[in-house]
């Protein structure tokens, strides 16, 4: 599908390092990129949940190197890396997918629970910038941060991930200008809803899915292939000149929480 919206292999010889490439949005945009011409490295936690993402890249023509790493463990996240240099020769792009979610009322929520998610999404991506710069600003590379709307508004249950999330959005921010200099750029998506996923599965009751989806402006839940669009975009040179963006990819729904029509 992404084939006939972008140029032929607009990726081609790029190397990208995909956090939570295994499974949901992020394992959709790391094989979105392999079908424009990248080469990807994807990692999660456990090894058996990255097989069948790099089987299916492999079985599409795509090149895909999998290897497990926490990336709340810097040693684990630098090896990692090296391994993928290993393997690939370099990195050129760096997508931070890797994150924890559940719905817990802030009330029941403990400390080591709300810790845990800021640890994966907020520690763990800045572990793996960390721990990419010097090869991206050899290459003059990028970073794609995923990120999420549930901060911009309370929202309900989610305290540990918008406090996470609004961490991720804040080291886009400040990486964009800190390293703008070494000629790296760094962006964020946000994604809504999105129906073709775990969390959602797992989030949302089946009960309020038509309801909420009425909702929304473009009244339709997300698809993973949105995203991929979108991440295709801004690792691609069409997006050369922007940097510490994170954009919104929600068909307008967290601006539409006023709405009561
Ligand atoms: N409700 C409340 N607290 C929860 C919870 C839930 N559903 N799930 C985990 N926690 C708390 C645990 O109770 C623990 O805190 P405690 O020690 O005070 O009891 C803390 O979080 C760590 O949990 P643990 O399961 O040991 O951590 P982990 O590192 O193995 O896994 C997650 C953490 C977030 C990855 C795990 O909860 C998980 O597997 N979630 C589902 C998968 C997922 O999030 N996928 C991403 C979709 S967006």
């Amino acid at each position: 599908m992404n084939k006939n919206i972008f140029a032929e292999n607009i990726l081609k010889n790029k190397v990208v390092f995909v956090t939570g490439g295994g499974t949901g949005i992020t394992g959709g945009v790391a094989r979105a990129l392999t079908e424009m011409g990248a080469k990807v490295s994807i990692t999660s936690r456990k090894q058996e949940n990255l097989e069948s993402m790099a089987n299916t890249i492999r079985e599409n023509g795509g090149e895909c190197f999998a290897v497990a790493a926490d990336v709340r463990d810097f040693a684990a996240v630098e090896n990692a890396i090296n391994k993928t240099i290993e393997q690939f020769g370099k990195i050129d792009i760096v997508v931070n997918g890797a994150a924890g979610n559940f719905l817990c009322e802030a009330k029941e929520l403990s400390s080591n629970g709300f810790g845990t998610v800021v640890d994966i999404d907020t520690k763990g991506t800045f572990n793996v910038c960390r721990a990419a710069f010097e090869e991206l600003k050899k290459n003059q590379g990028q970073i794609l941060n995923i990120s999420a709307t549930l901060h911009y508004l309370g929202t309900p249950m989610q305290i540990h991930v918008s406090a996470a999330k609004a961490g991720v959005d804040a080291i886009t921010r400040n990486l964009a200008v800190e390293w703008g200099k070494y000629g790296i750029r760094v962006n964020g998506i946000a994604p809504g809803p999105i129906e073709d996923t775990e969390g959602m599965k797992r989030l949302l009751p089946e009960q309020l899915k038509e309801k909420l989806a009425k909702k929304i402006p473009l009244q339709r839940f997300g698809k993973i292939n949105d995203i991929e669009n979108a991440a295709v975009f801004l690792c691609s040179d069409a997006a050369n000149y922007i940097n510490g963006v994170t954009l919104v990819v929600d068909g307008g729904q967290w601006l539409s929480a006023n709405t009561f029509m």
